[in-house]
């Protein structure tokens, strides 16, 4: 590690990053002041999804919930709602909970302290940093992918950053690399030169303003860099997912369960086709509902890639013939209603079959 550290200019690389920076930063919402609370929303949600589309969300987050108390106060169906589409439903649960806390035990300011602020719920290594260095200007590592890289290219890194190790080895170098004078820029300046420059399939070393710092391009190894060893394939579960109509055409939508894959979110009835067996589809939903239902015509087909396995969706219609069902995860909901209910992108997707 020091070895590495080395063989840079710290000084001059800081001046050259952040002059950079100032120049060439987007201007991005969550950049217009360094309210601790907006930088914390920003940050979770762009640990999932690309900048242009949290942009959007991060608008309407704001709008809806403007301050810190106001997502503490929240129905967490509404900030469900509020979520619908970016994925990762357990960050928004996460950070709710984690919103109440301080608003319960900080008096809503967002703690500025490592210790507190790492102890909340669902706020890990990375946002931690981004907020203490970003909202609080406090020279901490934010160490993510997109960090990675750029690093590992400079300082030519060869660890494999799929290593549940390297973000610490990474966290080090930034804790030699980063600026005392403007931690906050020199953090977003990283970021942005990942987003902007140094990318992962073309970087564009030609504008890079560390270009004469950066060992992997000394070496003409750029596109090598990071090392990122494969994700295990992810398992495929087929399932049929039933439209089911009583008749007073209302749908069954069903509430997830509390814990869990899209915990509190709603869905269409979805039956284990491979476990099931076709054949007894009908009788297995009575069995888990109470619903009897006479199975219509097969609609269409989804499918739906999480980061760990795949649905394969089975769309069918179906009616109820005979629903006296007691199951307090069932709701019967005209048409016009499914659209005020959180829903996982597959199955408002299959809104369009009805
Ligand atoms: N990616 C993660 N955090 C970011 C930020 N604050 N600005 C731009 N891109 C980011």
């Amino acid at each position: 590690m020091e070895n590495k550290l080395q063989n840079v200019d710290i000084y001059q690389f800081q001046q050259e990053l952040l002059n950079w920076y100032y120049t060439n930063k987007r201007d991005l919402p969550w950049r217009k002041d360094q309210d601790p609370y907006k930088i914390w929303v920003s940050e979770i949600m762009l640990q999932q999804t690309k900048v242009d589309t949290v942009i959007p969300y991060f608008h309407r987050f704001i709008t809806k919930f403007p301050t810190l108390h106001d997502l503490a106060e929240a129905d967490q169906q509404d900030v469900l709602k509020a979520w619908e589409g970016l994925g990762y439903y357990s960050r928004a649960r996460n950070l709710q909970n984690a919103v109440r806390e301080v608003v319960a035990t900080y008096g809503g300011e967002v703690p500025s302290t490592p210790k507190e602020l790492g102890a909340l719920k669902g706020v890990g290594p990375y946002t931690k940093g981004a907020i203490l260095s970003i909202a609080y200007n406090q020279p901490e590592p934010a160490v993510d992918g997109n960090v990675m890289r750029v690093l590992a290219r400079i300082l030519k890194i060869e660890e494999d950053i799929a290593k549940p190790s390297a973000k610490k080895l990474f966290e080090n170098y930034v804790h030699g690399l980063i600026s005392h004078e403007d931690p906050s820029s020199f953090n977003q300046g990283i970021m942005e030169l990942g987003a902007l420059v140094c990318t992962p399939q073309t970087p564009m070393c030609m504008f890079c303003p560390v270009q004469q710092h950066c060992q992997a391009f000394a070496e003409g190894i750029e596109k090598e860099l990071p090392i990122k060893s494969k994700a295990k394939k992810q398992k495929t579960i087929p399932y049929v997912a039933l439209l089911i109509k009583n008749d007073k055409n209302q749908y069954v939508i069903e509430k997830r369960s509390e814990n869990g894959l899209l915990a509190n979110l709603w869905q269409f009835p979805m039956v284990p086709i491979d476990e099931i067996g076709f054949d007894h589809l009908e009788n297995w939903l009575f069995n888990e509902y109470g619903v009897k239902i006479a199975l219509g015509s097969q609609k269409g087909k989804l499918k739906h890639v999480f980061s760990h396995l795949i649905w394969q969706l089975e769309i069918y219609q179906a009616k109820t013939t005979q629903c006296q069902t007691t199951d307090e995860r069932l709701k019967f909901v005209e048409r016009e209603e499914l659209e005020s209910y959180p829903f996982p992108v597959s199955h408002q997707k299959m809104m369009k079959y009805i």
